[in-house]
């Protein structure tokens, strides 16, 4: 793997090394100027804040912020399409759309400037990354309403690398160019990037003999087993980025190449906390909840205290002064309960990548007989003349993992490599076919 030792500090910005007085004094100015912002431009905001009994005033400290309503994906639906922005629409310079699988799509929308700000944020995330200006990234997350690919590329642009805008699918493609055009950076779902592996072998071509480096691997939850395994395989750094359309897109957070130590999320532009997703109260620093985003610069969109659903933790600052978020473990909305047991996509990732015969594809399956759930975890088997034997020896090591570890007994379908359905952007980990209440 290439050594990334820490970079010296002369191509960062500013802010990256401030002091948290320094970050927490911006912090405050902006979130007063955002507060106001949306209070005076959005006649949704103007109404929750008097409802709430709360006026942008009565922030004098950040912790005020806590006095504040919340904002959900409902409200965005309820205001659909163009009904949260801040901004006359003749302002917006573009729209991005969540593909909303159930209803309407939440849409999004960004001035130039935001645009300008995301790229910035992005541009520096690659940085953190590893990646330098004159660099070849391909850029192979979905390009179109989903924030992803354009998000990419623009931070690419504006850190002065040389994009390649592949966008998703078309996975032999996608390993010629790798082959033909030398990048070194990667950006992609971490989902995808295992069928970009399965297309390498399949074309026998060595994927620790191709030029990447480093991939930035984001859009939904992954485990530091899949790091460990992407790594391996690709002989390559593999860094972990965050975002969300409502917020802005990838870019909110970026690991840093030196420490993959968790995410650190770039609070001069996004503000965040973690609350009790029962309560609502704000959690101190450490503790396991809901992410809270609040946006300091936006003008299109402003976001107040957005709750992602996402869980996670706050960490203090290592390879930079902004905070971390622990990797997500998983969102409120994906957890599963079975017999009384929350479980995690996540969780069984982590099993299946101890099972050596194993591959990393797996699609969980619910079902519900009487008034028991059972789970179905389909897997592949990586070698394709394993004989049943051999996979149900694998089907009965996961089984036993995901016993003694999760908690929760489930039922091991052991595929064909291929068997198990495959995501070109964000993988579909839960088939939930118990009928609907
Ligand atoms: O997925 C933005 C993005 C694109 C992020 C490319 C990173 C890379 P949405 O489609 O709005 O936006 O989905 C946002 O995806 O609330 C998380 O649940 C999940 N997610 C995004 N990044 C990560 C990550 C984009 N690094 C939702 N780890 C978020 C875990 C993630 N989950």
């Amino acid at each position: 793997m290439e050594n990334l030792e820490p970079r010296p500090g002369g191509d960062l910005e500013a802010i990256e090394t401030a002091s948290r007085d320094e970050i927490g004094g911006l912090q405050l100015k902006r979130m007063k100027w955002s507060l106001t912002h949306a209070y005076e431009n959005s006649s949704f905001y103007r109404q929750r804040f008097d409802e709430a009994g709360v006026h942008p005033s009565d922030l004098k400290t950040l912790s005020d912020l806590a006095k504040f309503p919340f904002t959900t994906k409902k409200d965005l639906r309820d205001t659909y399409p163009f009904g949260m922005f801040a901004v006359p629409r003749e302002k917006l310079a573009r729209i991005h759309a969540s593909s909303g699988t159930t209803g309407k799509p939440t849409v999004v929308g960004y001035t130039q400037k935001d645009i300008d700000t995301w790229a910035t944020v992005v541009a520096r995330s690659i940085r953190a990354s590893g990646g330098r200006a004159g660099d070849i990234v391909h850029v192979a997350y979905g390009y179109g309403l989903f924030t992803g690919g354009l998000g990419a590329h623009y931070g690419a642009e504006k850190l002065g690398c040389t994009v390649v805008p592949i966008s998703g699918g078309m996975t032999e493609r996608q390993v010629t160019l790798i082959q033909d055009f030398k990048p070194r950076i990667i950006m992609v779902t971490p989902s995808y990037m295992l069928s970009i592996l399965d297309e390498f072998r399949r074309q026998d071509v060595d994927p620790r003999e191709s030029s990447l480096a480093v991939g930035i691997f984001g859009a939904e939850p992954w485990t530091n087993a899949m790091r460990e395994e992407i790594e391996r395989a690709f002989d390559m750094h593999a860094v972990d980025i965050y975002g969300l359309s409502e917020v802005m897109g990838p870019g909110v957070a970026n690991e840093c190449v030196e420490t993959k130590d968790g995410l650190h999320i770039w609070e001069d532009h996004f503000y965040p906390e973690i609350i009790d997703p029962e309560t609502g109260a704000v959690l101190p620093d450490g503790e396991l909840g809901e992410l809270v985003f609040t946006t300091l610069t936006k003008e299109g969109l402003p976001i107040i205290r957005y709750r992602t659903r996402d869980l996670t933790r706050l960490l203090p600052g290592t390879a930079r002064t902004m905070r971390r978020m622990e990797k997500v473990t998983g969102r409120s909305d994906d957890m599963m309960i079975l017999r009384g047991v929350n479980v995690f996509p996540t969780q069984i990732e982590e099993q299946i990548l101890k099972c050596r015969g194993l591959a990393p594809h797996f699609q969980i399956e619910l079902t519900r007989a009487g008034r028991m759930d059972n789970m179905i975890v389909h897997v592949e088997c990586i070698d394709d003349a394993a004989e049943d034997g051999v996979r149900a020896g694998s089907a009965k090591e996961l089984a036993h993992h995901i016993k003694s570890i999760v908690g929760v007994s489930t039922k091991i379908e052991v595929h064909s490599p291929g068997g198990v359905a495959r995501s070109e952007g964000k993988a579909k980990r839960v088939v939930d076919k118990r009928p609907k209440e």
